[in-house]
């Protein structure tokens, strides 16, 4: 190769590596931060799953309890859409039956959503993420797994809860 050949390939080879950082940055968003406090947010509802008759079982089998921030909150009162910076939060337990009673038994995880409409156009708005056990760190791969059951919710914002008076 002559040597115009060769800073004409290496100049090839940076402009290729530099669009692909481009790239993973653009796709890369900032993760959701665990929703330190939550358990002072307004409680919107509570609900034990506890049979396969529930086709949630699977995933979803325990003891959850639903919680809103304040942004949130408002919108839910009113039913309009949710602004940016609302979260729910939906706090899993695991169950056991004792002496006639249902006790929550250690938390299976914490599935979080958060509304930033620029963020995640592709999901309804909502980013999605879940913290397993007692865990602070995020682990979930693909928020489309969330969206595409929470999707059938669109004439509420892709929100299923609702106040429990
Ligand atoms: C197969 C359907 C389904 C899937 C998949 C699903 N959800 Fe949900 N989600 C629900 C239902 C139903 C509720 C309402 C539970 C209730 O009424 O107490 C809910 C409630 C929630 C809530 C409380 C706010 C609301 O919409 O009521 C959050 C937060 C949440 N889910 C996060 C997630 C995350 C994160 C994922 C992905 C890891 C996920 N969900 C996957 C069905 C689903």
């Amino acid at each position: 190769m002559t040597s115009r050949g060769r800073v004409l390939l290496s100049a090839l080879v940076v402009l290729a590596g530099s669009l692909g950082l481009l790239y993973a940055q653009a796709q890369k968003k900032p993760a959701i931060a665990y929703p330190l406090g939550y358990r002072n947010w307004i409680h919107v509802k509570s609900m034990v799953i506890f049979s396969k008759e529930n086709k949630l079982f699977d995933r979803f089998g325990g003891l959850h309890n639903v919680y809103v921030n304040q942004i949130g909150w408002k919108a839910l009162r009113l039913g309009s859409t949710f602004p940016d910076g609302a979260i729910f939060v939906f706090d899993l337990y695991d169950v056991r039956t004792y002496q006639g009673a249902i006790e929550a038994r250690g938390r299976k995880f914490l599935a979080v959503m958060k509304k930033n409409s620029k963020l995640y156009p592709d999901t309804g708005g909502w980013g999605f993420e879940v913290f397993p056990g007692d865990q602070d760190k995020g682990s979930l791969k693909d928020m489309k797994a969330c969206f595409n059951c929470h999707s059938a919710q669109k004439r509420r914002d892709f929100v299923y809860s609702e106040f429990a008076e």
